[in-house]
């Protein structure tokens, strides 16, 4: 049997990787993975249990506990959940806490149904660098802050948060700085990713570069 064949997504807040992403997964037939979810169900726990996301301890007991259920939460999503989502992923503990899970996925894709796939399209800021970094396929996606700041804040408002965009494009940036600067797995372009910059591309047209880059890359 062929080794499953990986795509890994990266980039900052709101760059239009997911979208790119569940689109690539889509159009191969592989499954896909939201990592940012994973940090973000640690982050929520956390939150919930009233604990502060900088608590190592509470954290990584968290990471540890944290079930594929737990994903599909709409909480996750909110602003302030991001943010201890960030927080968390500041700790090494709780990073080692989910690379195995983010590596079993990678080895051995499946749909909801538990049936084998042939590839795994992974999003997240270390999936190029860390996770997988054998992947044939890497890709980095950004766009300007503001114009991801612009974005998150249409789909906070979308999801009824009531928000203001100064904040929204305050807080993405300290989350950012924060990604980018940690000692552990920080956010980075791997040197051999393709950079794709959503600022004046739609979702069209990231996919359309990101299938010239794939090529014959996953042949
Ligand atoms: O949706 P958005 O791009 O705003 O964020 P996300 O992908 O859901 O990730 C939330 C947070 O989780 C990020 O700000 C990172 O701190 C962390 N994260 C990470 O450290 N490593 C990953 N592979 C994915 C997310």
């Amino acid at each position: 049997m062929t080794a499953p064949k990986v795509i890994a997504v990266d980039g900052p807040a709101a760059s239009g990787k997911g979208t790119l992403a569940r689109r690539l997964a889509r159009h191969f037939g592989f499954g896909f993975l939201d990592t940012g979810l994973l940090y973000r169900a640690v982050g929520l726990r956390v939150l919930r249990a009233g604990q502060s996301p900088g608590n190592e301890a509470a954290a990584i007991a968290a990471a540890g506990a944290v079930t594929a259920a737990e994903l599909a939460d709409p909480g996750l999503r909110s602003e302030a959940v991001s943010q201890a989502a960030s927080a968390v992923a500041k700790i090494a503990g709780v990073r080692q806490a989910l690379l195995e899970l983010q590596r079993r996925f990678a080895a051995a894709p499946a749909d909801a149904q538990g049936r084998p796939l042939p590839g795994a399209v992974i999003d997240g800021r270390d999936i190029g660098t860390v996770i997988c970094p054998d992947a044939p396929v890497k890709l980095f996606v950004n766009a300007s802050l503001e114009t991801r700041a612009k974005r998150r804040y249409k789909e906070l408002l979308e999801q009824g948060e009531a928000i203001i965009y100064a904040r929204v494009l305050e807080d993405m940036e300290r989350r950012d700085q924060q990604d980018r600067s940690r000692s552990v797995a920080p956010m980075a372009k791997a040197p051999d990713a393709f950079e794709i910059d959503t600022t004046r591309l739609d979702a069209d047209g990231a996919f359309a570069a990101a299938l010239s880059f794939i090529g014959s890359r996953l042949d």
